[in-house]
């Protein structure tokens, strides 16, 4: 039993290895269908370009339109075939909290930037960018008919979260520009486990509010969503060599820390226009740590922010669900900190967000921690 899961788990991390790749595909028709017969300005170039990689930023649209809110019915029905189902089909609730607002808001603005990165991706592999080509042609069928189904999957919930900000008088959101800080497929795998992660993270808080706020209408939908990301996940952990399911509770979030990761890490700063300054969440300064897949031990993190710490109290972690662990910080240079990581009394395994906070807490929840940041969110991540 033991051997042969250990056989299976080298056989799906061969799907990250690099080697030189038999070509068998129809990814012509999906990509033309993507890109359409000349690619979007800024995207990445020509399907029919060799391989050679474009580093250039993502720029929407889609040959179909998308994110746009107005896609033609046949547009709409092309991405359901894609993505294996459809949009929800039930009325809008007849009322929406403003803060709920800002949640569907978030969601749709998350879902978008994940169209373009499964976008970039489908192209990197199916155009075998170096870094990207699958050795195994098994597991590259997998991979690709797995990226398809997402990319189109995603379309779909922004779809839906944009019909309902529009359905509540709210300008949809719009697409940006992306910048992707990966390379190779075994990188953007581990990114997708990371957002995902942090996907999941807030998604349950973003339930929360509809609950406090008397929506819960929304809760289902949004729980259904959860689900789906959780199979995702379960894919790009396997392929990576890892346990599917990290961990028994998945690690809580904020929705200012989500949003505040996507502008920090992959938005090109200025390029969404309304999009960003009419959602109504913080984007915090950005906080690195070092190292940031640390190995599964209690250890001393290094963590920097470029901007004004003078206020910083404490550094807080949050782990699955568990209260946040404030820790002790200790400067070592101009907004240069380091501090204890309590892994073995707390087995932090799985997503960890660490936050600078201008107080020692207690701190009941990740919206508490939200409340206090200075900096953040940093993300560590263990198996
Ligand atoms: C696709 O490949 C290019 C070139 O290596 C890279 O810059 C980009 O980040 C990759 N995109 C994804 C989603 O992996
Ligand atoms: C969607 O709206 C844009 C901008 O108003 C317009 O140019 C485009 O033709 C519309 N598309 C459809 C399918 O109605
Ligand atoms: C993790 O552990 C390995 C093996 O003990 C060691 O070589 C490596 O330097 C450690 N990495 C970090 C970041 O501590």
């Amino acid at each position: 039993m033991l051997s042969k899961s250990i056989a299976t788990f080298a056989t799906l991390a061969a799907i990250v290895s690099v080697h030189a790749a038999p070509v068998a595909s129809s990814s012509s028709n999906l990509l033309s269908k993507l890109y359409g017969s000349s690619s979007p300005a800024g995207a990445p170039a020509a399907p029919t370009e060799a391989a050679g990689g474009d580093t250039t930023p993502f720029v929407y649209p889609l040959s179909n339109g998308f994110p746009a809110n107005n896609l033609s019915k046949d547009s709409i029905a092309a991405i359901q075939a894609q993505a294996f189902g459809t949009i929800p089909n039930g009325p809008a609730p007849a009322s929406l909290a403003n803060d709920d607002i800002t949640s569907l808001e978030l969601i749709a603005f998350n879902e978008i930037f994940e169209v373009a990165f499964f976008t970039d991706l489908l192209y990197n592999v199916t155009n075998k960018v170096p870094g990207y080509e699958v050795s195994n042609d098994a597991d590259y069928q997998q991979l690709v008919a797995t990226i398809t189904a997402v990319q189109a999957q995603e379309e779909l919930h922004a779809l839906f979260a944009n019909s309902a900000v529009a359905a509540f008088g709210h300008p949809a959101i719009q697409g940006c520009a992306y910048n992707f800080p990966v390379s190779t497929l075994k990188d953007a795998l581990s990114l997708a486990k990371l957002f995902t992660d942090v996907v999941l993270g807030v998604l349950p808080n973003i339930q929360s509010h509809f609950a406090a706020n008397g929506d819960a209408a929304l809760i289902p939908g949004v729980g259904s969503v959860i689900g789906q990301e959780g199979e995702q996940n379960g894919y790009y952990r396997t392929a990576l060599g890892l346990v599917p399911s990290a961990l028994p509770f998945l690690t809580a979030s904020s929705r200012a820390f989500a949003f505040s990761a996507l502008n920090q890490f992959f938005v090109i700063p200025g390029s969404c226009q309304a999009s960003v300054s009419q959602i109504n969440l913080p984007i915090f300064p950005a906080l690195a740590v070092s190292p940031a897949q640390p190995n599964a031990t209690t250890q001393t993190l290094t963590f920097s922010s470029s901007s004004d710490c003078s206020k910083a109290a404490a550094l807080v972690y949050i782990n699955q669900q568990n209260t946040p662990i404030v820790v002790d910080i200790t400067q070592s240079g101009s907004g240069v900190f380091t501090a204890n990581f309590p892994y073995s009394d707390n087995l932090m395994n799985g997503l960890t967000i660490a936050a600078l906070v201008s107080s020692k807490g207690p701190f009941a929840d990740a919206d508490a921690v939200a409340a206090a940041t200075i900096a953040g969110p940093a993300f560590i991540e263990i198996n």
